[in-house]
């Protein structure tokens, strides 16, 4: 009976080792699985969000405008213009692949600095790889101040009229 005492005793301690070792594993996957769920849950509650650029901004009053002119508004990216009947807005970004136009008033033009293409003043395109004119963009008049949308295109002959 000895004999199988001796042998008894080390298969019971490598029974528990083995417990041992599979509880601290289950233990493991356990934490690890309570880890993820709980970063779930909170990526739920707090989704990353990205707020958007305002896109309506104020150019000023609708008289400050003097008649055949164009203004580069550089830090919204658009040119105002001025006819004889109105006002229209613009955007400065190139069609052909999204450089910022400048506008050259001695040409009474503007063109695209990265691949030479030349838009007029209504943004017609007139020469260079530029596939479309230059987007018109929605000026509103609200309390005789002018603002512009830049999220909003309007066809190429709209017009806002000022006295
Ligand atoms: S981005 Fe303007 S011409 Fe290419």
């Amino acid at each position: 009976m000895a004999l199988v005492d001796d042998l008894k005793e080390p298969l019971e301690v490598e029974e528990r080792e083995r417990r041992r070792f599979l509880a601290l594993l289950g233990g493991g996957a356990l934490g690890l699985a309570s880890l993820g769920s709980t970063l779930l849950t909170l990526r739920f509650l707090w989704p990353p969000v990205e707020y958007e650029e305002e896109s309506r901004f104020p150019l000023g009053r609708a008289e400050s405008f003097t008649p055949n002119t164009v203004v580069a508004i550089p830090t919204h990216r658009v040119y105002v213009v001025r006819t004889d009947e109105g006002l229209y807005a613009l955007s400065a970004v190139c069609t052909h692949l999204g450089c910022i136009t400048r506008y050259d008033p001695a040409k009474r033009g503007i063109s695209c600095p990265c691949h030479g293409s030349r838009f007029t003043e209504k943004g017609e395109v007139v020469g260079g790889p530029a596939p479309r004119p230059l987007h018109r963009l929605a000026l509103l008049l609200e309390d005789g101040v002018v603002w512009v949308d830049t999220s909003k295109r309007v066809s190429t002959d709209a017009l806002l009229r000022v006295a």
